[in-house]
């Protein structure tokens, strides 16, 4: 299997992402109060011991957290004083020396090889997807697996044995993936998860809804809902000539979903009523001047998790497994969604998850919409294509052809290397290519055109089915009504 992503992540005390977003000692130390509230007030209450046992733990690992950030121990009621915060981002004491940053708004590692995904399974307490769970997808599907299975794009996920087990025994199951429209563009990073998906409903034969958070997005940045809603359509689009199946498709703005379907707000405020203020501040790190939007937010993209949220594709039935693919990113989401899941009577989803797509400068941060130079529209012309690459896409080749010759590339951190290990089909030719750059006989520029001729037909390709996509067919999409699937 090829890899090209190994990195450090800072603290490894932090399994579930704890103190992710603590900023300061004194944000820590307030969550850490509030949590010590929580343990005290559930063992006066005898709360049930998986429930205290679960507070203690967060407590524990919050105050591991204070440790490293403040050097000191945490001692309710003493405050950290102004002169402590020890630098939370120096090398790490055993020698990684590198720090990644990942959650649902910050991807970030100064290692060049990109995020650690190795470590981030470990952290966030999800699986690895090995060659015995891929194996086991050919068999079960009876065909070759996708290439971003075969090459760890799709790395880590969680119960995805029991939805093969499931599904053995004929038991049908559902997808859910979804894409928040913060920008009309959305560039070929923005297309993995939705390249998946696609393969997911046609291996599996079953029905699929894809949210659109124009509220998240709405929440989230300096953006009018109107705005946020003319996204979520336009981006619809572009979703749709991925070639996904209407008869086996709902897709929905959260801004028009929310209000015309009781069911699914039913399951929000069930998840809500389940969520403390306490635990979305632990998982995402909201403050006290967060908007109480966004701390009700995390319910609305758990809910398409539960089947009863679609009665017209499902009915009353509340029982039926649903699968997530989604980057990495997205898990806190679904951290929290799975912790509710048995309290509100529901099965937990399951995950798949992906790692980020880098951007044209590096792999330390994943591509942003907001940066021209960093990414690949899917808008672009074959022109722009070209010379974004030549231009931008950093190169781990020597700095003259002679050297280059002489000691070869770095395939690992060249990121038309990578690009070209989201795109090239085929497997042989990218092993040869790899082995070409890796001892100089292939030049960066015979790289780089190796992926500017891979992007660009298959780009052309989107924008022509774009094309096809008409106002009419985003409706039909985005009606709610019976999809055509056997349960
Ligand atoms: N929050 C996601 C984003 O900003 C959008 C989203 C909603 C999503 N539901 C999802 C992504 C389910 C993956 C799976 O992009």
């Amino acid at each position: 299997m090829l890899t090209y992503g190994r990195l450090l992540v800072k603290d490894m005390t932090d399994c579930q992402g704890v103190a992710e977003g603590a900023s300061t000692p004194m944000e820590l130390y307030e969550r850490l109060s509030a949590q010590g509230g929580k343990v005290r007030s559930l063992k006066s209450a005898k709360a049930e011991k998986a429930e205290v046992d679960a507070a203690v733990q967060l407590l524990l690992m919050l105050k591991m957290d204070y440790k490293q950030m403040t050097g000191q121990d945490y001692k309710a009621g003493c405050p950290p004083s102004d002169n402590v915060g020890a630098p939370n981002n120096g090398p790490a004491a055993d020698g990684a020396g590198e720090e990644d940053t990942v959650d649902p708004w910050n991807v970030s590692t100064t290692n060049a090889n990109g995020v650690d995904y190795d470590k981030l399974i470990v952290r966030f307490g999800s699986s690895k997807i090995d060659k015995e769970l891929v194996d086991r997808i050919e068999r079960v599907c009876g065909q070759k697996p996708h290439r971003f299975l075969r090459r760890g794009v799709f790395f880590s996920h969680r119960d995805m044995h029991q939805v093969l087990d499931a599904y053995e025994k004929h038991k049908s199951f559902y997808l859910y993936t979804g894409r928040g429209p913060s920008s009309e563009a959305m560039h070929v990073g923005h297309l993995i998860p939705f390249i998946f998906t696609k393969w997911l409903q046609d291996m599996f034969d079953i029905p699929l809804v894809i949210q659109l958070t124009d509220d998240e997005k709405y929440l989230w940045k300096d953006l009018t809902v109107e705005e946020c809603h003319r996204f979520a359509i336009e981006n619809t689009k572009d979703i749709i000539a991925c070639g996904f199946d209407l008869n086996k498709t709902f897709i929905f703005s959260d801004l028009d979903y929310m209000g015309a379907s009781p069911e699914f707000y039913r399951n929000v405020v069930k998840i809500q009523k389940h969520v403390t203020f306490n635990q979305v501040k632990g998982i995402f790190g909201f403050t006290d001047s967060d908007c109480i939007g966004k701390i009700s937010f995390p319910a609305i993209q758990a809910a398409p998790s539960f089947s009863n949220s679609f009665p017209h594709i499902f009915g009353s039935r509340k029982d039926i497994q649903c699968l997530i693919p989604c980057a990495i990113d997205q898990d806190p989401y679904f951290r929290m969604t799975r912790d509710v899941a048995p309290r509100i009577g529901y099965p937990k989803p399951a995950l798949l998850h992906s790692t980020f797509f880098p951007a044209l400068q590096g792999a330390q941060t994943k591509m942003s919409a907001s940066d021209a130079n960093s990414s690949i529209f899917l808008t672009d012309t074959p022109k722009q294509i070209k010379n974004k690459i030549n231009k931008h896409a950093f190169s781990g080749g020597k700095d003259t052809v002679e050297e280059h010759r002489k000691y070869g590339g770095n395939a690992d951190v060249d990121v038309s290397f990578m690009y070209l290990t989201f795109f090239l089909e085929d497997d042989e030719q990218l092993e040869k290519i790899r082995q070409d750059y890796t001892s100089g006989a292939l030049l960066t520029g015979e790289l780089k055109k190796i992926l500017i001729e891979t992007l660009q037909p298959m780009i052309a390709q989107h924008q022509e089915r774009r094309k096809q996509v008409t106002d009419e067919i985003v409706k039909q999409f985005m009606t709610p009504r019976p999809l055509n699937f056997k349960l």
